[in-house]
């Protein structure tokens, strides 16, 4: 058997990527680290949490002692960092948290997998650090995309610090020929995700007949979306075919501006598409958040299924047959 440590996969992406791939990677074992912070969830793993295959330990990536007595212990193979403060408004609040996580956290899981790793010379060792495509940056022209190559210009602590996190993990990669690969994601939908996030809010209050409210920027902020389990595979197709010190962009190609994708769920909740409201009008040119996914759909043969109407209809009815979940899960 092989060993997949997972750092945060009680999260959102996490514990779709567990979910996942633990069905259909018979031979590999998980265990999944997480510390349970507001947005990690048990519930999201009750499927598998009794598998013999699954194994949690709940702690925190900051914690050296704990960190090297798991990788001791579990000997992985892999790991895959999804372990993060993941909230870009409550980064410009206290933006330290998202440093201590996102920084010195994953430095933390470097340090310790290069010791125990560096023993057998990282023979058959990958480590995975899922960024964002928020470490970009907006591009400010129409119809450009941003490539691997293309220069990190974070707006916020968030993107600061998953942008700081990845020139560490290049810096191990360069200096220590340590195994890794970065992945940067446009913004994921699907189950499992907080109820204070874009898509589920829009979602809960739709359902409740609250007013869908949206920012003033609403209509001028074009982001790309992708199906979580889109986002899962690019990370599977990385983990077993990527190339140590490269960088990954996954991306669906599909742009939406909030106001549209609040339209969209209103629409397939059969609601009125009039049922939000903006807080105002906004100056600012539009601004599009966009990457270019040609290197990992052309190398590494991976592609998203999921369009974004499909996408959205299958996330809603998620959101409605699972109200339990998130009523328990208040924001
Ligand atoms: N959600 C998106 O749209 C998106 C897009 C691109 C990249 N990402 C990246 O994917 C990763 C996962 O994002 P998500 O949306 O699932 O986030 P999430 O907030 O749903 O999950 C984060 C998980 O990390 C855990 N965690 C937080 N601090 C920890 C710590 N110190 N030690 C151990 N566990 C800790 C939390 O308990 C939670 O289970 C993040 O690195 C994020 O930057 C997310």
């Amino acid at each position: 058997m092989k060993v997949l440590l997972v750092t945060g996969g009680a999260g959102f992406i996490g514990s779709n990527f567990i979910n996942y791939f633990l069905r259909r990677n018979k031979s590999y074992v998980i265990v999944n680290y997480d510390n349970l912070t507001y947005s990690g969830n048990m519930n999201n793993l009750r499927e598998i949490e009794r598998s013999p295959r699954y194994h949690f330990v709940k702690g925190s990536i900051c914690n050296q002692d704990l960190v090297n007595y798991i990788i001791k212990r579990h000997r992985p193979d892999y790991i895959i960092n999804f372990a993060s403060e993941t909230c870009p408004k409550k980064s410009l609040i206290n933006p330290a948290p998202f440093f201590e996580t996102n920084v010195m956290g994953t430095l933390t899981l470097l340090d310790s997998a290069r010791y125990f790793w560096g023993k057998n010379n990282f023979e058959g060792n990958r480590f995975i650090q899922v960024s964002t495509d928020e470490v970009y940056g907006p591009v400010n022209a129409k119809d450009t995309y941003f490539t691997e190559d293309s220069a990190v210009m974070p707006e916020n602590p968030y993107s600061a610090s998953k942008a700081s996190a990845d020139l560490l993990v290049k810096s191990f990669s360069n200096n220590y020929g340590f195994p890794a690969v970065i992945s940067r994601c446009c913004n994921n939908y699907g189950p499992n995700q907080h109820i204070d996030k874009f898509v589920p809010s829009c979602i809960k209050n739709s359902i409740l007949n609250n007013p869908v409210r949206l920012n003033e920027d609403a209509n001028n902020i074009r982001r790309e979306w992708i199906h979580v389990l889109d986002h899962c595979t690019a990370l599977i197709r990385i983990l077993f075919y990527g190339r140590d010190g490269e960088t990954y962009n996954i991306s669906s190609g599909i742009a939406a501006s909030d106001v549209e994708l609040a339209k969209k769920i209103l629409k397939t909740l059969g609601k009125s598409e009039d049922q939000f409201e903006t807080t105002g009008t906004s100056e600012r040119q539009e601004l599009q958040y966009a990457v270019n996914s040609y290197k990992i759909r052309n190398n590494l043969n991976w592609g998203h299924k999921y369009n974004l109407d499909d996408g959205i209809l299958e996330t809603v009815r998620w959101y409605k047959e699972n109200r339990d979940w998130w009523d328990k899960n208040p924001d």
